[in-house]
């Protein structure tokens, strides 16, 4: 069958949606960009907060008039795991319910041509599975999936299922066949991956070894890491390894040791700050990234404020930040009084025109800095080419002359915040 499949959420859904494609193409269906000549339509969904999942929703209902016949419509991801058989009592468009451990079922299911919710949550890793990589020089390769942490407001740990752990040997083969592929960029992908841990290897360990694997032509990242496994170990695996990006996504989610402790996070302001501070002190041009949550059940005034002076000590180059959504099962549902949806969004827009400063003046530090950037495909002007630094910023090219995978170096010209131009130094 012809298939078209659309992803939302995280980058675990992401490379999730390249392990599908991989499934599909090894069972003989092709996979197209173009919904208008799909015959099967996917729809990879993100369950974290109620938008995301009323956003997954709506793009079932419009994609399904896309084609000039209605094509077989299948749900799949985080709404898929959460809501399973409901979905196709409530959406008749919908054919197939698919949760994220349950992929491999889908060419079977697709012949059986039968209404069915999967569901199951087993200990799936997929490494029967070729993903078809779609984002050249870059690249995923997942280490761990799911999560234990059950932070009270999260609905991972449900649709995720528990941690586990892939072996190192399979990680780091996976790894030589991008190198020699001529990937610029690994990312190491997981709920938690800072958590990794299999036959007596962790995280730092697997780090180094996939380092040395990745050699001088390939940069290493991952994502996501919780704050309380960040281990002195890690930061100086990172900081004594020239492939290892210098930067680190380091969800607070709140600066409040009472809220804190509240969402279950297992660390205090504190102690978040201390890491904050090594990691800033082993690698002084790090990019640090954060997720806060505005709102969340129970957080008064001042707590609030000990978010926004977390934002203001810390300083941030990016920050993801939400207001809480309330979802199902989460133990946060029990804890009152809920702070009305107004106040969240005020706290929010508080948050968000704090970071947006902060973002931008970060961004002008770097102006007239050389770098070098790996150019990742063109730009959404035409006439431009995208490209990233070692720290995960964008920055544009003005010139076509560069192919996807090349090593540039620039000078920094110019910065507003998320998009940076660079000037070519060999130009
Ligand atoms: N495993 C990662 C990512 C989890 S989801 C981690 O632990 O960081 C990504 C982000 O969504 C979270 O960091 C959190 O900030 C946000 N999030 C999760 N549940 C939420 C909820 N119920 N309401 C608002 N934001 C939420
Ligand atoms: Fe959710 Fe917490 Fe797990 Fe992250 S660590 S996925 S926020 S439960
Ligand atoms: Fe969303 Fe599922 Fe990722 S809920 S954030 S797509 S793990």
């Amino acid at each position: 069958m012809i298939c078209h499949i659309e992803v939302y959420g995280c980058q675990m859904n992401v490379h999730d949606g390249e392990i599908l494609s991989g499934i599909l193409k090894a069972a003989g269906h092709i996979v197209v960009k173009n919904a208008k000549i799909a015959e099967a339509v996917f729809v990879v969904t993100c369950a974290v907060r109620e938008h995301a999942e009323t956003r997954a929703l709506g793009r079932v209902t419009h994609l399904a008039g896309i084609p000039k016949q209605k094509p077989v419509m299948v749900l799949c991801g985080c709404v898929a795991q959460e809501h399973g058989e409901k979905l196709l009592k409530k959406i008749k468009l919908l054919d197939l319910v698919v949760g994220p451990d349950s992929y491999h079922t889908i060419p079977e299911l697709l012949q059986e041509r039968r209404r069915i919710a999967v569901t199951d949550q087993g200990s799936e890793d997929y490494e029967q599975v070729t993903a078809v990589r779609e984002q050249f020089p870059r690249s995923f390769v997942t280490v761990m999936r799911g999560c234990n942490n059950f932070c009270t407001y999260c609905i991972v740990p449900y649709v995720r299922g528990r941690e586990r752990s892939r072996p190192a040997e399979l990680i780091l083969k996976e790894v030589e066949g991008l190198v020699e592929a001529g990937y610029g960029e690994i990312t190491l992908l997981g709920q938690n991956v800072n958590s990794y841990t299999h036959d007596s290897v962790n995280f730092p360990k697997l780090l180094e070894m996939v380092s040395t694997l990745a050699g001088n032509r390939c940069r290493v990242r991952f994502v996501t890491s919780h704050p309380r496994d960040l281990t002195d170990e890690l930061a100086s695996v990172m900081a004594s390894r020239d492939n290892v990006c210098n930067q680190f996504h380091l969800p607070a989610q709140s600066g409040s040791d009472r809220v804190l402790k509240a969402m279950r996070r297992g660390y205090t302001r504190k102690g978040y700050l201390e890491k904050v501070a090594m990691l800033k002190k082993l690698m002084p041009d790090i990019v640090l990234s954060t997720d806060m949550i505005a709102g969340f059940p129970g957080e008064t005034l001042e707590e609030f404020e000990d978010s926004v002076s977390l934002l203001k000590e810390v300083r941030y180059d990016y920050a993801f930040l939400f207001r809480y959504s309330e979802r199902e099962e989460t133990a946060a549902l029990n804890i009152s009084p809920a702070v009305p949806v107004k106040e969240r969004l005020r706290r929010l827009s508080i948050l968000q025109d704090l970071q947006a400063k902060i973002t931008l003046e970060k961004s002008k530090e770097i102006i007239d800095r050389e770098m070098t950037v790996l150019v990742t495909g063109p730009a959404r002007r035409t006439g431009q080419m995208a490209s990233r630094t070692m720290g995960n910023r964008l920055v544009i090219l003005e010139s076509l002359d560069f192919t996807p995978g090349e090593l540039v170096p620039v000078r920094i010209v110019k910065a507003d915040g998320y998009t940076h131009f660079g000037k070519p130094l060999t130009i």
